[in-house]
């Protein structure tokens, strides 16, 4: 052998040592310390197998705050109370994880998200109470009157289960009955294995369902200045803060969740959206809810962390009167569609004439987008998307209604 094969052989062991022990330092000290004996069993034995044929599920929880803390796979992944068990490479495993394999160690927070709207009314929107137990019902009642109790939607039935299980149910079931007696899941926010609060603060994870003409919640935030701030200062954020000590030098843009959930400056985070929220706005006709006022005092808090009196009161006195215009157009439009089909001039099932769908799509559609886009700063939405089709879709709607009357001689 020459000296030139020994140096490089050499130099090669040597990178070898080196780089084995980067990756290992970089690995989480839990696996490199193996401090207990069923650590190495949970983590280190199922990271052995997936690792290899899963490299990014293995990845992502390796990233993880859970990681750091010592929560191995098998603190999530054993079967929790009420689940079906599997024997899996000498372990034994749940078939399907809920947000009851979340609740052994997070149940203040499994709570506040139970009296939510993503728990069981995001299902009920959808199926109404089925699947549910009247237990679960009534606790959803006690704090969203109506959201739970009531039948299934129209579309149900009339676009049939691949629509549902592919279309509706990938956003709605966020609060879906679990065969383990648990509601919903915490993934959709956070994903399964990275599980972190920095993917819950992105704009895009509420994207995910709150998008598209019905609900343009994204679309508006993206056009707002403050998304228009955050697209620029995003790196300079710090989205990893501990939520219980988050500030204002943490973020100083807000994203949805700093709006709707996060308790920024010691204003006490939550799990429940509607604890800040003055108005029914996804409703044809919007009313204000039981609690308004304290609501509504909780989310100018929040303004308040970054703003003036006068221009959150501005902000607020405008998007008022937005719903309050709004409201008299869709009841002039509703009044119109309802006086048809007493006059029998329009029969049949919901969503049987062309005339239903213009109607639904002035509130659902327009009426809403006008409404939120006043609240979270989206003008071209208020306009646009919003006011313009309004007054487009009254003149067909009573174009429409006359040659109706006229067909049928009343
Ligand atoms: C000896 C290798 C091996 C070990 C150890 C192992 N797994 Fe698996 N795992 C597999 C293979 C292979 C699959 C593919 C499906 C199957 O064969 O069940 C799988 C599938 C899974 C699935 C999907 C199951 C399903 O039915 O959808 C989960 C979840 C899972 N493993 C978690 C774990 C956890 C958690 C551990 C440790 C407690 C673990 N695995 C240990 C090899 C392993
Ligand atoms: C914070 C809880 C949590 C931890 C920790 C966790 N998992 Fe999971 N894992 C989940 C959830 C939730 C699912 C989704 C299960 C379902 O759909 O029923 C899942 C799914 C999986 C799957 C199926 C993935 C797929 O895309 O097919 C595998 C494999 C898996 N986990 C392996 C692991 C391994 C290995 C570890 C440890 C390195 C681990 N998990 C740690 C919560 C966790
Ligand atoms: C065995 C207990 C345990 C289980 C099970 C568990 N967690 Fe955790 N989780 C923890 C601990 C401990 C922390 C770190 C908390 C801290 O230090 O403040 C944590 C932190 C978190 C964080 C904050 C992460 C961050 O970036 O700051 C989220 C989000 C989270 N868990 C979600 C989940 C979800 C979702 C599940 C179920 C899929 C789950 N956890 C299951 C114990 C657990
Ligand atoms: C892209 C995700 C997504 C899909 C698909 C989806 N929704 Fe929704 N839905 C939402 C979001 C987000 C809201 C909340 C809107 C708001 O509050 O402004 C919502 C609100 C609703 C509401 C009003 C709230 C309530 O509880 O009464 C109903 C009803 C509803 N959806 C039914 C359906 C039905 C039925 C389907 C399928 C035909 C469907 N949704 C498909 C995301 C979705
Ligand atoms: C998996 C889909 C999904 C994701 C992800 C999601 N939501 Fe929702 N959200 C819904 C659905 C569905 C509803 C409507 C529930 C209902 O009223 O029936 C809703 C309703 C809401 C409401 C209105 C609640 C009320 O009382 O009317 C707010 C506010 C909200 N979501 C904020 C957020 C924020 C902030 C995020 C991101 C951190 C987010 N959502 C992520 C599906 C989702
Ligand atoms: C609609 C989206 C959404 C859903 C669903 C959701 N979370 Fe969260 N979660 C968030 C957001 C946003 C934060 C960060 C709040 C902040 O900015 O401080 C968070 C923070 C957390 C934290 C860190 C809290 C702390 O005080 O350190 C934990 C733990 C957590 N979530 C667990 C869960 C569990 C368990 C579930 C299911 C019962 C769940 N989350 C469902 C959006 C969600
Ligand atoms: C600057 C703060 C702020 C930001 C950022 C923000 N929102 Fe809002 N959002 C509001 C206010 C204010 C309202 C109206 C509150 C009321 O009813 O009094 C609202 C209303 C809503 C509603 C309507 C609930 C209903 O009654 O139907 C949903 C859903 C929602 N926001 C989701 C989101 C999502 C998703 C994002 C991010 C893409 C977001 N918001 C960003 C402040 C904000
Ligand atoms: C975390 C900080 C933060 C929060 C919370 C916040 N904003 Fe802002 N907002 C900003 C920043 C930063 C700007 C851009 C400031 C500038 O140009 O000086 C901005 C800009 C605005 C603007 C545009 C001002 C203009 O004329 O350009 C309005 C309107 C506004 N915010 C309303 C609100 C309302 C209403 C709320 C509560 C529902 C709110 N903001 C919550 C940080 C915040």
């Amino acid at each position: 052998m020459s000296f030139r094969s020994v140096f490089i052989a050499v130099v090669i062991a040597f990178a070898l040592i080196i780089g084995a022990f980067l990756i290992n330092r970089a690995r989480p000290k839990v696996e490199t310390e193996q401090p207990s004996a069923e650590l190495v069993r949970a983590t280190g034995k199922c990271a052995e197998c997936h690792a290899r044929t899963q490299y990014s599920v293995v990845h992502e929880y390796e990233m993880s705050m859970h990681a750091r803390k010592g929560v191995n796979c098998l603190d999530c992944h054993q079967p929790a109370p009420g689940q079906q068990k599997k024997d899996h490479h000498g372990f034994v495993i749940s078939t399907q994880l809920t947000a009851g394999n979340c609740r052994s160690c997070h149940e203040n927070i499994y709570q506040q998200f139970l009296r939510s709207r993503h728990a069981a009314p995001a299902w009920a929107a959808i199926f109404g109470e089925k699947g549910l137990t009247a237990e679960q019902v009534n606790f959803s009642e006690q704090y969203q009157p109506g959201g739970t109790r009531r039948p299934p939607h129209p579309f149900v039935q009339l676009e049939g289960n691949s629509a549902m299980t592919s279309g509706c149910e990938q956003c709605h079931s966020v609060g879906r009955p679990n065969a383990d007696g648990t509601i919903g899941t915490c993934t959709a926010c956070h994903s399964r294995h990275t599980t972190s609060v920095r993917l819950a603060r992105l704009p895009s994870t509420c994207a995910q369902c709150h998008m598209g003409p019905d609900h343009s919640q994204i679309e508006i935030y993206e056009e707002s200045k403050h998304g228009v701030m955050f697209q620029a200062q995003e790196r300079l954020l710090n989205l990893d803060a501990p939520p219980k000590t988050l500030t204002t030098r943490d973020m100083f843009v807000p994203t949805c969740a700093t709006c709707h959930m996060s308790g920024i400056n010691g204003i006490g985070v939550t799990h429940d959206p509607s604890e800040r929220l003055s108005y029914y706005l996804a409703n044809a006709i919007s009313e204000h809810r039981p609690n308004w006022a304290a609501n509504q005092a909780r989310m100018k808090q929040v303004c308040s962390q970054c703003h003036t009196p006068a221009l959150i009161e501005r902000v607020y006195t405008q998007a008022d009167q937005v719903v309050l215009n709004t409201n008299a157009r869709v009841t002039e439009a509703k009044n119109l569609v309802d006086g048809l089909r007493k006059d029998g001039v329009l029969s049949g099932p919901p969503f049987s004439q062309p005339i239903d769908f213009t109607y639904f799509d002035l509130w659902h559609y327009d009426g809403r987008t006008s409404k939120h886009g006043a609240f979270m700063g989206g003008a071209d939405f208020v306009q646009w998307h919003g006011n313009y089709p309004m007054l487009q879709k009254m003149v067909q709607l009573k174009a429409d209604a006359a040659q109706l009357r006229k067909q049928h001689g009343r």
